[in-house]
């Protein structure tokens, strides 16, 4: 791999409101932009890989208080409890960020005096209907009957203060021709077309100073002023590659950033947040990547409505891998899924137990009782290499398209082709012979290259894999540039019988 050429992938989740523990639907984009992160790894990209929590604003100030704690202890426990449920969910990212650190104040009044020294910013009085749970003020014509936040369903209460503007209606004509010109910067299309119905839809110049709260990174021009919880959350993404305080690191990373984001805050990173970078005189992101809400019982699973499913309890009962195989296999990227015990279950078992598990254990047999044990090399001209290298073609596209649901179907139909094609030839019932080794070799290469492609959503089982077909080294070392072409099983390891991969789920 000496002389490929890197690319950045800097990649990053929303960062979380510490009001509460990390339920499913938080899981759901943790499980999703960690896979993605792996991919670009495997694709030989140097990947920075950003998440973190949202700890200012009233909603966490109320949460601190209703547990009779300081704000500073409260958020201290709270994001304690994603970091330990990010690991317990194999999440691997490079730094976890938390607006209450020191770089990012540093950050946030570098980043906001930038745009007030260009000119963005005003002072003003503001009323308003304001959702706390969203942390956003509302227009009449967007709440629904009784005053209602149209997406907590609870009322929008009526707050006035006095407090700066940004200008974001000066630069709807820069997002329209932004929009313009990269067709491809938010997908999927229907959530681009979502945002561009906004901008047309007439923008109005936001609030973003308060004056009513103390818990936020303070105005550097007006300190009786903290910022907005939104514009200091945004502004997360570029403290951590050091805006402001290490310019050199910025532009190393910028503006190839890549935001995961469920819809629900499609608007603060679809419209704000490529305004407030033009008026910064900083180049919007490089992509902007929308998913849909993970929902129980046809409503979307949120904190505020007591729906929550806890992701570890899942880890326990279920395991790790089928768990963020679910996630990320059941529902398309993009579009709501409902969560159900049952879909996992059944998901688990019919494509990660019979499928992938199946077609390890009955290779592996056959090796041991008719081969001696010893693995067969993978041939060069094989029946089934055009098709299963065509299907991982497709899973590596899918992959780079960020649709994992589409790029794990693809690897899932190799396996099945593959379970298909043993069952023709039926080589338990072979006796040894060049045949017999061809078929178990092309199985065993089938194998090594699902494994790579499965690696971003399964990471654990496909490692044992790995080592169970007795391949050298670590899925998460090879470059997909190379691993991915027919032919590299090499044979010779000495395979052994062992416990079934992934055990039957049962509801219990
Ligand atoms: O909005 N289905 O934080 P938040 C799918 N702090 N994804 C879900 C989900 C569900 N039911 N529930 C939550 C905030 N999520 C701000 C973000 S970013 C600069 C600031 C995920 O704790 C999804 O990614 O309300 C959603 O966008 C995010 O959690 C909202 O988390
Ligand atoms: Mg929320």
């Amino acid at each position: 791999m000496t002389d490929q050429i890197q690319e950045r992938f800097y990649i990053t989740t929303p960062i979380y409101y510490v009001n509460g523990v990390p339920h499913l639907g938080h899981a759901y984009t943790m499980v999703a932009t960690d896979a993605f992160a792996r991919w670009h790894k495997l694709m030989g990209d140097d990947v920075f890989f950003l998440t973190g929590t949202d700890e200012h604003g009233l909603k966490v100030a109320q949460a601190a208080e209703e547990q009779g704690l300081s704000p500073i202890d409260w958020v201290d426990k709270v994001s304690q409890g994603f970091v330990e449920a990010w690991s317990k969910l194999g999440i691997d990212y490079d730094d976890f960020i938390r607006t209450t650190q020191k770089r990012h104040y540093e950050t946030v009044s570098a980043f906001m005096q930038t745009i007030y020294d260009n000119g963005y910013i005003y002072e003003g009085p503001y009323e308003g209907h304001y959702c706390i749970p969203c942390e956003a003020y509302y227009l009449e014509s967007e709440l629904l009957e009784g005053a209602l936040c149209p997406i907590h369903q609870i009322e929008a209460k009526v707050m006035q203060e006095s407090n700066y503007f940004f200008a974001l209606s000066r630069l709807t004509e820069d997002l329209l021709s932004w929009y313009r010109d990269n067709p491809n910067v938010a997908i999927p299309e229907s959530k681009r077309n979502e945002a561009l119905g906004f901008i047309k839809g007439g923008l109005e110049d936001i609030s973003i100073t308060r004056t009513s709260l103390r818990w936020g990174v303070p105005v550097p021009w007006d300190p009786a002023h903290v910022f907005y919880v939104w514009c200091d959350a945004l502004v997360n993404y570029a403290t951590a590659i050091g805006f402001g305080v290490d310019q050199e690191r910025f532009e190393r990373w910028w503006p190839e950033v890549h935001h995961v984001l469920g819809k629900d805050i499609l608007r603060f990173h679809l419209v704000w947040w490529p305004a407030m970078c033009m008026a910064a005189g900083v180049a919007p992101p490089k992509q902007l990547i929308v998913h849909g809400w993970l929902l129980v019982g046809g409503e979307k699973m949120a904190k505020s409505r007591g729906n929550k499913v806890d992701p570890l309890e899942l880890v326990d009962s279920f395991g790790l891998d089928p768990v963020r195989y679910y996630l990320l296999r059941e529902t398309p990227f993009g579009a709501d899924g409902d969560f159900s015990y049952e879909g996992l279950i059944q998901r688990s078992n019919s494509e990660l137990s019979n499928n992938y598990g199946n077609l390890l254990s009955r290779v592996v047999a056959v090796v041991v009782s008719k081969l001696g044990g010893v693995a067969p090399s993978s041939s060069r001209s094989s029946a089934i290499a055009d098709e299963i290298v065509s299907l991982a073609k497709a899973s590596a596209d899918a992959w780079q398209r960020f649709m994992g649901h589409e790029a794990i179907e693809h690897a899932i139909e190799m396996i099945r082709k593959t379970n298909a094609y043993l069952e023709a030839n039926e080589p338990w019932k072979m006796s040894a012979s060049a045949e017999l080794e061809q078929i178990l070799g092309d199985a065993l290469e089938v194998l090594r290259i699902v494994s790579i492609l499965l690696y971003p959503a399964i990471p654990t089982t496909t490692e044992v894999v790995w080592s169970r077909i007795g391949m050298a080294g670590q899925v998460c070392e090879q470059r997909t540039s190379i691993a991915l072409d027919w032919g590299g099983y090499p044979g010779g390891a000495r395979l052994v019988k062992s416990e079934p991969l992934f055990p039957r789920l049962m509801l219990d």
